[in-house]
């Protein structure tokens, strides 16, 4: 057995140098792999080791620990199931639309509607129906901006090769990968800016501002922050808006974790007025809120201009969601706008459950959230714990001398536990300790089970 896994390990090491050759040979000679700038290749490095130990475990069942992952950035499907109410109205879209062929580009006009009149309940200057496109998801929605702002290049007039995507840290490794596949293709210059002046990696204005150069034309960031689950606070918001339209750098803000908010204060608390302007991209979607990534859909809430670049550029059968999912999400919006704005007694019977079901989430989640960081918080080895406002990622920090990515690997291979490192989201490792990210929206019996194999590695290690 020991040699097997010895031989796994291999080559999973080989797989890894020669991702890291491949980039490098793709990228112009004067970049140098760093963590930092590469969250990308740890996220593949971290996958990789995962998918191994998953393939060993198949093989090795009787001797291997069954693997239990808090690193999956979903919900428990199980735990946080699609209701009744969903499935209902999937099954409504499925029976109307599965033949009826492709969808508008920029998605069904009723949803549209539907959409931004809900949106227009938290924002002071109102959106209207040119202001959105729906995508693919957020993911997609991103790779389809970065498409057409950097190839199509009406809007933005980008100078290829040389103008600048700055992308703020912590953030999801695969965004960064959308912006840096720009980057090995010769088209963008890359940067990265990490959050540091806070205790909590919080993103503050001046720091943005410090990393943006002559070059920079197009910001990413995500709010609230993942891994974090923190907001960026509202005046601070408003500051790199007002730099951005100062300087006319487009900002691609991914809020697909703008839910399970566990503060008392609405989300509109954290929109700044000037949030509806020309240089902010605002990327939303179902995904993490309605547990329905499996139905890839979101949208871009963004000026008129690029709503209609992304219409003209894109063709109706790439990067729009399928007719069905538009049709689904219309009912789905509808309900959403009904339970923000109407008084409980005067809801609609389907309104009321989709009430219900939402609370019941909301508050399962916020058990698991409250359970999980006080067990972490009582271990030994644990230095920081930050707690999420929304979503359900926390960052955690353990007293560790050799990076996350040696941390995971370490409860990996002495519990089947998996968090993911820091080193992904591009926290670099330092001697302080080791950030993960632990995502905790499952049942209690893992919570329970799997916190208690990290206590056991944290206080057995080294003896
Ligand atoms: C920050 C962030 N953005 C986007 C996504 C994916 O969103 P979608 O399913 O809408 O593509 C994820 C998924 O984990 C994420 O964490």
């Amino acid at each position: 057995m020991a040699s097997v896994h010895k031989l796994k390990e291999r080559a999973a090491e080989q797989r890894e140098a020669q991702n890291v050759k491949t980039f490098a040979n793709r990228t112009t000679p004067e970049t140098h792999y760093r963590a930092l700038d590469r969250p990308d290749i740890s996220y593949t490095r971290f996958f990789t080791r995962m998918n191994l130990y998953f393939e060993e475990y198949e093989k090795h069942k009787e001797i291997q620990n069954p693997p239990i992952s808090f690193a999956d950035g979903v919900a428990d499907p199980v735990e946080f199931r699609n209701s009744p109410l969903l499935t209902r109205l999937f099954g409504n879209a499925v029976e109307k639309h599965l033949y009826a062929g492709y969808s508008r580009a920029r998605g069904e006009p009723q949803l549209l509607e539907a959409i931004i009149k809900y949106e227009n309940l938290f924002v002071d200057r109102k959106y209207d129906t040119d202001n959105i496109s729906m995508v693919n998801g957020v993911m997609r929605g991103t790779s389809l901006l970065l498409d057409v702002l950097v190839t199509y290049n009406r809007t933005n007039e980008f100078t290829h090769g040389l103008d600048e995507i700055l992308v703020i840290l912590p953030n999801y490794p695969s965004l960064s990968g959308i912006a840096l596949r720009l980057h090995d293709a010769g088209l963008t210059s890359f940067k990265t800016t990490l959050a540091q002046e806070t205790e909590d990696f919080s993103i503050t204005a001046s720091e943005v501002v410090r990393g943006i150069t002559e070059k920079t034309r197009i910001m990413m960031l995500t709010n609230p922050n993942n891994p974090t689950g923190k907001y960026i606070p509202r005046r601070e918001l408003e500051k790199i808006i007002e730099v951005c339209n100062e300087k006319r750098i487009y900002l691609l803000i991914d809020e697909i974790g703008d839910n399970y908010i566990f503060d008392e204060g609405s989300r509109k608390a954290n929109y700044p007025i000037n949030i509806n302007s020309e240089f902010v991209v605002r990327l939303r979607g179902p995904s993490k809120e309605r547990n329905l990534a499996g139905v890839r859909i979101g949208y871009v809430l963004a000026n008129k201009e690029l709503i209609r670049d992304i219409e003209d550029q894109v063709p109706f059968s790439d990067g729009n969601p399928p007719k069905l999912a538009n049709d689904f999400l219309i009912e789905d919006a509808r309900l959403h706008y009904e339970v923000e704005t109407c008084a409980p007694t005067t809801l609609e019977k389907d309104a009321i459950t989709y009430k219900q079901e939402i609370e019941k989430n909301e508050q399962k989640l916020l058990d698991a959230r409250n359970y999980t960081i006080k067990r972490l918080h009582n271990m030994m080895g644990v230095r920081k714990v930050i707690a999420p406002e929304a979503n359900f990622n926390l960052f955690v920090q353990f007293a560790h001398e050799g990076g996350s990515h040696d941390l995971f690997e370490k409860i990996l291979m002495t519990t089947g536990v998996i968090i993911t490192p820091g080193i992904c989201f591009g926290v670099p490792d330092s001697p302080d300790g080791a950030w993960m990210r632990f995502t905790f929206a499952t049942s209690f019996e893992k919570l329970r089970r799997g916190l208690e194999l990290i206590e056991y590695f944290l206080n057995t290690r080294g003896a």
